[in-house]
């Protein structure tokens, strides 16, 4: 099938980056001859016809831009059949062979079906700051978050040091805790509280309470929003009641992650998928993440990549443990 005209959207949470992983796109399928159509509010846009060309003065100036300038949202309407043959019908409309998504597993999920249901080739790029996908190191974004989780950490570590106080950080990450793990190990924390692994709250009072007798000065809990013990407020509550000697505190961090100037590292990933995705796309490829694995790109299947989860690497989590004695 050849690929004349192609569709590109944001969609779900965004993260830093995505701007940079747009210019990339336009700009690689302009140089091959390939128009573009940007979906402004992602799916939703698809439903409602909010689609207009997109030319490469369109995409400067906006590499080092967080946010995405295509807008996005997470669109209840279109995983319904409805909501698909409206987007189907706009995308002939447009006469867009091919449809290009920068998004987390909610997005892919979505463009699994809607191609299952109209035939139209997909390319997704990871965009997210949870990096929960398979079959990449690093989800666009998620670099960003990292830093931003660990400056506040560090200044949070500050005051934590000066009061003697016990700080519980929850960081982003509904169902993933890499931004917790990575920001965490990074910034010295006394302990994780993540998704992956089940919270036994004993036992987090027994690190703390050994930190606590050897005179630790600060004290940093780094929780992931959706860990299963609850919060960073649920878990703080449930520490002091049986550790009430110790003051605490409790900061959420919130969605300033998904926020602020991408790192070079997450402009490098966003312009090194968007490239590929339009040479994939030309290639006959349908239906991939590109992702990079071992700073080579590769492809997976749109399936897989939200299928299996990464694993949480053990050893890290147990570098927190060892480091923070
Ligand atoms: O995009 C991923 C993410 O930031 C998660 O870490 C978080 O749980 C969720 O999005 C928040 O979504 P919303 O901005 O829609 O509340």
């Amino acid at each position: 099938m050849s690929i004349k005209t192609i569709g590109l959207l944001t969609s779900g949470g965004d993260s830093p980056g995505m701007n940079a992983c747009i210019r990339a796109v336009v700009r690689t399928a302009i140089s091959k001859g390939v128009t573009v159509k940007g979906v402004k509010y992602g799916y939703q846009g698809l439903i409602d016809n909010n689609i207009g060309d997109l030319s490469s003065k369109d995409v400067s100036n906006i590499i080092q831009r967080g946010g995405t300038i295509l807008k996005t949202s997470r669109s209840k309407e279109f995983p319904t059949k409805e909501g698909m043959q409206k987007a189907l019908n706009n995308l002939k409309k447009a006469e867009i062979d091919a449809v290009i998504a920068i998004g987390g597993d909610g997005t892919f999920r979505g463009a699994n079906e809607f191609s299952a249901f109209s035939g139209i080739p997909f390319i997704g790029i990871p965009g997210t700051i949870d990096n929960d996908l398979a079959g990449t190191d690093y989800t666009i974004g998620f670099d960003t978050a990292v830093n931003t989780a660990l400056d506040a950490i560090d200044k949070i570590r500050d005051t934590a040091d000066s009061h003697d106080r016990l700080f519980f950080i929850e960081v982003m990450g509904r169902d993933a805790g890499y931004i917790a793990l990575y920001s965490g190990l990074a910034g010295g924390a006394e302990a994780l509280v993540i998704p992956e692994t089940p919270t036994d709250i004993n036992q987090l009072i027994e690190t703390l309470r050994c930190g606590w007798a050897r005179e630790k000065s600060s004290k940093i809990v780094v929780v992931a929003e959706g860990d299963d013990a609850g919060g960073a407020n649920e878990i703080a509550i449930k520490v002091k009641e049986q550790f009430s000697e110790i003051e605490t505190r409790v900061s959420i961090l919130g969605h300033m992650q998904r926020g602020g100037k991408p790192t070079t590292i997450d402009r490098l990933n966003a312009t090194r998928m968007g490239y590929a995705a339009i040479n994939a796309l030309l290639a006959g490829k349908q239906n991939v993440m590109v992702g990079i694995v071992n700073n080579q790109v590769l492809y997976t299947p749109l399936a897989n990549a939200v299928k299996l989860q990464p694993d949480i690497d053990n050893e890290l989590l147990e570098m927190v443990r060892v480091l923070s004695a």
